[in-house]
């Protein structure tokens, strides 16, 4: 099983960034233990600070895995580029954030791909990504 994991603009700084909100760890490190924790599968990461290159890693990821675990970042919140390409495409996916975008300003309430995603994870930190790929696993089955 394919599982793309696609991460938006400033997550290449977790770690870096805004520790108290986001955590202290690089997501890179978090990526070995993901890998660990589900041998069975074949991820592919992807990050980037443009909105476009997003885009054509939905495109690509969306029509060649089994599932994508999304987190736009500041797009989520401003980009309906990607909300057309998660419409777009085939693969199930997962809306990840690290923080709870609900209790925050008010401009994260609102998200893009929360209407056209499978479902959505928020608030429980780098965590989240592991119970969104669990899940796609048992959607797979
Ligand atoms: C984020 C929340 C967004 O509002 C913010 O712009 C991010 C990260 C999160 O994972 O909590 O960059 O998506």
């Amino acid at each position: 099983m394919k599982i793309a994991i696609i991460n938006g603009p400033n997550l290449n700084l977790l770690g870096k960034r805004e520790p108290s909100i986001y955590g202290n760890q690089p997501f890179e490190m978090y990526m070995e233990k993901l890998i660990a924790q589900f041998p069975q599968i074949e991820f592919t990461y992807f990050q980037s600070n443009v909105e476009g290159e997003i885009v054509n890693a939905i495109q690509q990821y969306g029509f060649s895995t089994d599932g994508i675990v999304l987190n736009p970042a500041a797009y989520t919140h401003t980009s309906v580029a990607i909300g057309d390409a998660v419409a777009a495409i085939t693969a199930p996916v997962v809306e990840v954030h690290i923080s709870n975008v609900r209790g925050r300003e008010e401009f994260r309430k609102l998200s893009y791909v929360s209407g056209v995603v499978d479902g959505s994870i928020a608030g429980l930190g780098l965590m989240g990504y592991e119970l969104a790929v669990q899940w796609l696993i048992n959607q797979h089955k």
